[in-house]
């Protein structure tokens, strides 16, 4: 994000705008923490995972009367418009704010990847080195005692992290909220790769799967034919904390620059994604209340693959 943040400063000031910072997203515009961002205020910041302005969860933004206070903060200093980086919850907002006369832009961002109007959305990347660093150490200790780990990574309504580090991890089976996965097909994975002779199992869970990772863990225990011992871990924020990715700076400062430029140029009231590797804007309506979805095709080749 910050890499987005640093593009569209330079990119408005390159452009003669006056650029402000928002800090903590919606909850910043209503109590008017907004200050002039320089060239330098958004140096050395590329590096630095998150957003050096902060992010907030605002449930006041959702209320008509909160919305209308960042509106009067932004008339207040004569504001023309504003990018929004962020995933669905964001881009409502920000989709709100458009239609109250405020000329809004969004940056597809999100580790979910689970916003229409980009192919990967900012974030994702490193997210997913993250998972698959963890998974590549988790491997260590599982062939070393002949163990099997349940790995539960972030998504609480998407398993594109689950799936994707699952087929970049060779892991044994992915548990996703989109497709219903039982605790004895675990099992019966698990152990059929222990038939098969592999040292170690890996089973990716994503966060909002319909079974926990200390659900299945539970039940494994209970299994005398599993074969692998098996422990649990659960990923958490540490996937949301890495150093950006070359491909995560390169798309946050494409995007930003990109939703800059279109401001500026009087386009709004969408969102700015990569599509087949072009900066594109796909409008708010196509994109609020609507998610992804995983490639059922993947899931099924994870599958094929982990035999
Ligand atoms: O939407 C991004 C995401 O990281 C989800 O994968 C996760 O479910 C959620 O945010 C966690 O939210 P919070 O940081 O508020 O716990």
């Amino acid at each position: 994000m910050n890499a987005a943040i640093r593009a569209v400063a330079r990119v408005g000031i390159s452009r003669d705008c006056k650029v402000y910072g928002v800090r903590q997203g919606y909850l910043g515009l209503m109590t008017d923490d907004i200050s002039l961002l320089g060239l330098r205020e958004v140096g050395g910041i590329m590096q630095l995972g998150g957003t050096f302005l902060g992010s907030a969860r605002a449930p006041e933004f959702k209320t008509i009367e909160g919305r209308q206070k960042a509106v009067d903060n932004l008339h207040k200093r004569s504001i023309d418009g504003v990018v929004v980086i962020g995933g669905n919850g964001s881009q409502t907002g920000a989709n709100a704010l458009d239609e109250m006369g405020i000329p809004t832009i969004g940056v597809a961002s999100t580790i979910d990847n689970d916003l229409i109007g980009s192919d990967i959305t900012l974030g994702v990347d490193t997210a997913l080195n993250i998972a698959l660093e963890a998974v590549d150490r988790l491997k260590v200790t599982a062939s070393s005692h002949r163990r099997a780990f349940l790995l539960e990574v972030m998504g609480r309504d998407c398993g594109y992290l689950a799936l994707m580090t699952g087929i970049a991890g060779g892991a044994e089976a992915v548990v996703i909220p989109e497709i219903d996965t039982t605790p004895e097909e675990v099992v019966e994975e698990l152990s059929a790769s222990y038939r098969r002779g592999k040292t170690n199992g890996i089973v990716i869970v994503a966060e909002g799967a319909k079974y926990g990772v200390n659900q299945l863990l539970e039940y494994c225990g209970q299994q005398p034919d599993v074969g692998f011992e098996i422990r649990a871990v659960t990923l958490g924020h540490v996937q949301r904390g890495g150093t950006p990715t070359a491909y995560d700076r390169l798309l946050g400062t494409r995007l930003g620059a990109n939703a800059a430029e279109r401001l500026i140029n009087g386009e709004h009231g969408g969102v700015v994604g990569m599509i087949k590797g072009t900066e594109t804007l796909t409008p708010y309506t196509a994109v609020v209340g609507k998610t992804k979805g995983v490639d059922p095709k993947l899931f099924a080749l994870a599958d094929v693959l982990a035999k």
